[in-house]
């Protein structure tokens, strides 16, 4: 009995005992979201009376004058980059000061047209009026082969392509036409150019680089970057981001932290010497370029993410370089330097990252942020260097100095011009591999032509990843012209012109002239696009077998994100073309294989057959 009753003793005081260590531990986990900060909110106010707001100041006493009025809510808020679908509460925009948002890849609007991509950014923007500084958000996308996340936006061929240019004055024009794209949906922030330099081709964000020549992937990127940051638009202007700093294309198969990955967000295995010699080349082009933003890759580099090496960021980058605009990280990056997240955190603006993206959670990024600079982990000064740059920043693209994108009309290519340079850069993205006898170029006048292969009729295809989708599309329903109907554009009335995806054409007594087969990979992106042996499917080769049993002359079209390995079989072809990904203007093949223009693309990367 009396055993009992001590039994139970224990029994409810080890019990109370628990349920105070659950409510202390639950209060202090929440803590820093319980004491968070948040943005100061006026109803009426003098904002705009400001002097920062004078346009006729220097930039420089602008940031000086708005740094002194804000708050460490304001400055941390400044320093996040959401991604608007995280967003469940519009108010948090206000209540956070968010600093800047972004679209991920397809992440669109309901209404997925031009004007719903306006609407939604300016919507986004009006939030920002309920602060009592008003200061206003940059919006970024990835706009890395034109606006390719909105349906009707001019496609070019993607970088890759570019690279096979070789022609800088092209490649800004073409940055150029982009960023007025996307400035007519009120965007004015893009994250591109990747100046990532090819080295292993089976990953699979090859296509997104221009060349494994640090050269030409420094040239080019330097001419996109100024094409971008040239456009101008109600006074608006934009900025480009050089990603992936730095050492990205030096990832090594197998070493990817990603499970379904291999080469992708992976180990940069080289010396400090090589790092410096090849990949950090194109960014110190970059810099003197003036480019506004610069994005850190999710590589590891020496055992240490790129995002928290304190040595290449800030000592190289803002130090050697003089990098001045500033530096944000990319996707889940941060977060993955550490266990945890205020760990994680601290570490990454310690090394100098201005910018953190923040793909889910905001909230904890701010309480994070509050408490580390409340401990002293990180310093006033730094926040201070971060938020100056970004605010630096928007002063120079002109956000504050425009009512939002009012006055901006949502059309993005009245004239056709940009589907006309996209068509020329298809032209001359086109590398001629192999043409036995002179098969190229055709004359319009050939009377029967077979067409066959996955990549004949389909503009998903033909755009690769990053199209409408952050993955791609498959099928015709984005404006643009497949390279069927450039072949049925191109020829006389009276060539036959028959079509069949498998190359299954029935028997008829005489071949046909010629057989052209436009074969190629499947859309995908990033580490989705690891492949430890890029080849063609079994069903293109099929069709291309089918053709030439079809035809007196075969040519094969490839169009792909990288090398692919044909060695078995171009000995049996007569020409190869590769297309590399170019985009919505099929007809650039056209004017090429029928020729009104010449071949002029070299290869961007080795690839032999
Ligand atoms: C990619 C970046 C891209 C970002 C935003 C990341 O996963 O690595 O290149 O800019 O997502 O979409
Ligand atoms: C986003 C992309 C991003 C990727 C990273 C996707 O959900 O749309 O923009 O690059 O995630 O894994």
């Amino acid at each position: 009995m009396q055993l009992n009753f001590y039994k139970n003793k224990i029994l409810i005081l080890s019990g109370a005992a628990l349920f105070f260590i659950v409510i202390f531990s639950a209060y202090f986990s929440t803590k820093p979201y319980s004491t968070i900060q948040y943005v100061k909110l006026c109803g009426q106010n003098n904002a705009a009376e400001y002097p920062y707001q004078n346009p006729n100041l220097p930039i420089e006493d602008r940031v000086n004058d708005l740094m002194a009025r804000m708050d460490n809510a304001d400055k941390i808020g400044q320093m996040a980059l959401v991604e608007k679908n995280s967003i469940h509460n519009l108010d948090d925009i206000a209540k956070y000061g968010l600093g800047a948002l972004l679209s991920g890849g397809g992440q669109k609007p309901d209404d997925n047209t031009p004007a719903g991509w306006l609407e939604m950014v300016n919507n986004f923007q009006a939030q920002t009026k309920k602060t009592c500084l008003q200061i206003p958000l940059l919006y970024g996308v990835d706009a890395n082969h034109g606006h390719g996340n909105v349906p009707g936006a001019t496609i070019f061929p993607h970088f890759i392509g570019l690279g096979a240019t070789q022609n800088a004055e092209l490649v800004e024009e073409i940055a150029k036409a982009t960023a007025e794209e996307a400035a007519a949906t009120g965007i004015f922030w893009i994250f591109s150019p990747s100046l990532d330099v090819i080295g292993d081709t089976r990953w699979g964000r090859t296509y997104e680089n221009f060349s494994s020549n640090p050269k030409i992937v420094g040239d080019l990127g330097k001419a996109y970057i100024e094409g971008i940051q040239k456009h101008s638009d109600n006074g608006l202007q934009t900025a480009a981001s050089a990603k992936h700093y730095v050492g990205n294309g030096a990832m090594q198969w197998g070493t990817s932290i990603n499970k379904n990955f291999f080469i992708d967000q992976g180990v940069s295995n080289l010396s400090e010497k090589e790092l410096r010699e090849i990949h950090l080349e194109p960014f110190r082009q970059a810099v003197s370029a003036g480019v506004k933003s610069i994005m850190v890759g999710l590589n590891t580099w020496q055992g240490e993410k790129v995002s928290a090496n304190y040595y290449l960021i800030n000592d190289i980058l803002k130090g050697e370089l003089g990098f001045q605009g500033f530096v944000f990280s990319d996707w889940y990056g941060v977060y993955e330097i550490s266990r945890s997240k205020y760990i994680s955190s601290v570490k990454a603006i310690n090394a100098g990252v201005d910018m953190v993206m923040l793909p889910f959670d905001y909230k904890g990024f701010a309480a994070d942020m509050q408490l580390a600079l409340k401990k002293g982990d990180i310093s006033q000064e730094r926040i201070d260097d971060a938020v100056r740059r970004i605010l630096k920043v928007k002063f120079e693209v002109g956000l504050f100095d425009q009512k939002f994108a009012k006055n901006l009309k949502p059309k993005l290519d009245d004239t056709g011009k940009n589907r006309a340079l996209a068509r020329k850069a298809v032209r001359e993205s086109l590398v001629l591999m192999q043409n036995k006898n002179n098969t190229l170029p055709f004359s319009k006048n050939i009377s029967r032509i077979l067409v066959a292969g996955s990549a004949a009729d389909n503009l998903g295809k033909q755009s690769g990843g990053w199209t409408v989708e952050w993955q791609g599309i498959d099928g015709n329903w984005i404006p643009g012209t497949t390279v069927l109907e450039g072949i049925k554009g191109a020829v006389s009335p009276d060539t036959e012109i028959q079509y069949d995806l498998n190359g299954n054409f029935a028997d008829t007594v005489s071949l046909a002239d010629i057989g052209i087969a436009v074969v190629g990979e499947n859309p995908y992106t990033e580490g989705w696009g690891d492949n430890k042996n890029p080849e063609l499917s079994n069903e293109d080769l099929s069709a291309i077998t089918n053709l030439r049993k079809k035809a007196k002359k075969i040519i094969v079209i490839i169009i792909s994100g990288r090398p692919l390995d044909i060695k078995r079989y171009a000995g049996n072809w007569d020409a190869v073309v590769a297309a590399w990904l170019p985009g919505t203007e099929g007809e650039g093949i056209t004017d090429i294989i029928f020729g009104d223009y010449p071949f002029t693309g070299t290869l961007p990367v080795d690839w032999e057959i």
